[in-house]
């Protein structure tokens, strides 16, 4: 395993503020990096930046930055070009569940900038500037189990999750040789806001318990630093993978699973109701 200190001294995390983010940048920064946060939120930022500097000593720069924007990428340069980025955690995502033809057309749009048109920007951006230079530098994606094949209800976010998995394995093998490391982590069900407090379904009422965020963090940093080109997070999550196309548990079969657990999940305020993202 590589240690990713080797590729710089500061790590890039969008996203950073909540969730399987927020433990990664907690986990960068007790190894010593120095963190560039970005989210749109600013009083979360400082939350977040303030508790970093005071627990590990490290220095700590935000942004609030929407990175569905279009213009995201010259904003975010203009504060990363001058510092010694080596690691790059690409994490914002989300997405909305609801019958697809509830949701009007621009939620659909929304979810695939914010996690695979955000993804590609910063892959492509960053996997140039690493190219370029003599240490080289680390990128970490964010798929999805329900990026493994389409899942009803979720169907926009599971098609953009398979887009991050797809691009980020191509990407992983383009660079491989020059030492640029890509990879896609794919979680499962985790405890953070998008599945504990999520307001269109029910996400805690599934068969499956939601994984730690830490333990997931720790996960997604090892695959990284094993330069794997797509991990899938979790024992079990990685057993329900691998069952799907064989035999046991057909791909359709697997999307009808899913599509009935979902659909069970929604909360009736969900259905029909063409609201914002
Ligand atoms: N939780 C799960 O079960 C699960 C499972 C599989 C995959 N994933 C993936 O793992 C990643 C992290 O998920 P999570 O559950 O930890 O998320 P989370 O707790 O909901 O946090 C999302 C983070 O992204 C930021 N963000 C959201 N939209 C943004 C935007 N448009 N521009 C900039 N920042 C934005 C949020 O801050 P602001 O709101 O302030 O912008 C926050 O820091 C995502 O890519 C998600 O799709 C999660």
């Amino acid at each position: 395993m590589t240690d990713l200190r080797r590729f710089g001294e500061w790590a890039l995390i969008t996203g950073g503020t909540s969730g399987i983010g927020e433990a990664v940048a907690e986990r960068l920064a007790a190894r010593g990096f120095n963190l560039v946060l970005v989210a749109r939120r600013a009083a979360e930022l400082e939350r977040c930046a303030t508790a970093l500097r005071a627990q590990h000593a490290v220095e700590v720069r935000t942004r609030a930055l929407d990175v569905t924007q279009a213009d995201f990428l010259s904003e975010l340069t203009s504060l990363t070009d001058t510092l010694d980025i080596g690691v790059v955690i690409a994490c914002a995502g989300g997405g909305d569940l609801d019958a697809f033809t509830d949701r009007p057309l621009a939620n659909h749009v929304a979810v695939l900038q914010l996690n695979a048109t955000a993804s590609v920007v910063l892959l492509h951006h960053f996997a140039r500037r690493f190219q370029g230079r003599s240490n080289r530098g680390a990128i970490m994606l964010f798929g999805s189990t329900m990026g493994l094949h389409g899942i009803p209800y979720g169907a926009t976010y599971s098609a953009a999750k398979a887009a991050v998995i797809a691009l980020g394995e191509a990407v992983n093998a383009e660079l491989k040789d020059a030492g640029v490391y890509v990879t896609v982590v794919s979680p499962g069900p985790t405890a953070t806001p998008l599945v504990v407090q999520n307001p269109d379904a029910d996400l805690m009422s599934l068969p499956i318990k939601p994984m730690a965020v830490g333990a997931v963090a720790d996960e997604a940093l090892k695959a990284l630093m094993r330069n794997e080109p797509h991990h899938v997070v979790g024992r079990l999550n990685r057993f329900m993978g691998n069952l799907v196309g064989r035999r046991i548990l057909s791909r359709r079969a697997s999307v009808g699973l899913w599509g009935a657990l979902l659909k069970k999940a929604l909360r009736p305020s969900a259905s029909g109701a063409l609201r914002p993202m």
